[in-house]
């Protein structure tokens, strides 16, 4: 994609952001470009997730209003303690992806956020699906010394971290699936991908990305599981830039907090979340599959599953929750 276009893009896309009607011909006058041309971006904007359509004789209207992200409006809501960059871009691959790309030693907090990514991903390398200005996409960069094993239970640190951001944003009602999903009614809203690097002997290297759903196009592609949005879940929708600046603060201290107590100052509030405590539920091994009831997490942020033979801790990676 040509730098030149993307601007063109981003300068029709703040112009249509209104989500009243503009004829090809005005938005042409206005960009200095046809209205073939016109039709061409808007196409691409569309392929990107955009819900976009047009009426003969009044032009192209956006479906819903749009915010886009500003960095000077983040910046108002991050904390002070927050000293690291933030970047925001518009279409890329993976946020994720990204911060793994930079080739230079970044602070920690360093983060990124995209308005779109064809390459979102979940775990296992499941998609997530990113449509243009409909989410947040989000990754921050944290060093910790140790090894591996300091991270265990860090999604679960994370998870609370990004419900103590929606409650401050307003939204209730929020719960937590193990080891890394963000509920509302019974659907999911957000998801959380940790990537680790790291050698033996030395620190680790985490990524942690978050992608929330704020206002999903109608035409959205198939998810393959129930989903929601913020947009069903608060009147008037949560501005963008107010909800990224709360979740890089709220991120930012828990990570600090993680890095010094580990997971012990999470696990009350996070068993107060467990959207399926106590109930029958099936853990999914690989191939393997066993069922019992979930009785929340242990120290170590284990999923505790009981079943005739007793309660068993199992540790993520592998390890996927369903109810039955
Ligand atoms: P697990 O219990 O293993 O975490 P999961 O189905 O939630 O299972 P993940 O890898 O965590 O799997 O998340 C990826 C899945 O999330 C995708 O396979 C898809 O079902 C779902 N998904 C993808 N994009 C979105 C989105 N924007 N909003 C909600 N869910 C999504
Ligand atoms: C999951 O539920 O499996 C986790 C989904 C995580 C999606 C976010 S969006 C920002 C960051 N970049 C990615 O490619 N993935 C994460």
């Amino acid at each position: 994609m040509s730098k030149s276009s993307e601007l063109v893009r981003g300068s029709l896309l703040s112009i249509l952001a209104n989500s009243e009607f503009h004829s090809g011909e005005a938005l042409g006058k206005k960009l200095g470009i046809s209205r073939a041309a016109i039709s061409n971006h808007i196409k691409v904007l569309i392929s990107l997730g955009l819900d976009i359509y047009s009426v003969t004789g009044k032009g192209y209207c956006l479906a819903q209003p749009l915010t886009l992200l500003n960095l000077d409006k983040i910046r108002e809501t991050t904390i002070s303690s927050h000293n690291a960059e933030i970047e925001v871009l518009n279409v890329i691959g993976s946020t994720n992806q990204y911060l793994k790309d930079l080739s230079v030693a970044v602070k920690n907090g360093h983060t990124c956020l995209a308005e779109a990514q064809t390459a979102g991903r979940g775990r296992h390398g499941r998609k997530w699906v990113s449509p243009y200005a409909a989410s947040l996409y989000l990754s921050m960069h944290w060093s910790f010394s140790g090894g591996y094993s300091v991270l265990g239970g860090l999604s679960l640190a994370v998870g609370v971290a990004i419900v103590d951001a929606l409650n401050q944003c307003g939204v209730q009602g929020i719960q937590l699936k193990w080891p890394n999903d963000i509920y509302a009614q019974g659907k999911k809203l957000a998801g959380v991908l940790i990537e680790v690097e790291g050698q033996i002997g030395s620190g680790c290297q985490a990524i942690i990305g978050v992608g929330l759903n704020v206002a999903l196009p109608t035409n959205i592609e198939e998810i393959g599981q129930p989903w929601i949005d913020l947009a069903h879940l608060t009147e008037p929708l949560i501005n963008r830039n107010l909800l990224a600046g709360t979740l890089i603060s709220e991120l930012t201290k828990s990570l600090m907090l993680f890095e010094n107590n580990g997971l012990e100052p999470f696990i009350s509030k996070w068993r107060a979340l467990d959207v399926y405590a106590n109930q029958a539920v099936k853990l999914i091994i690989g191939k393997q599959s066993i069922t019992g009831i979930n009785r929340g997490i242990d120290a170590s942020g284990a999923i505790l599953l009981e079943t005739e033979q007793g309660i068993k801790a199992y540790h993520g990676g592998e390890v996927s929750v369903r109810p039955i």
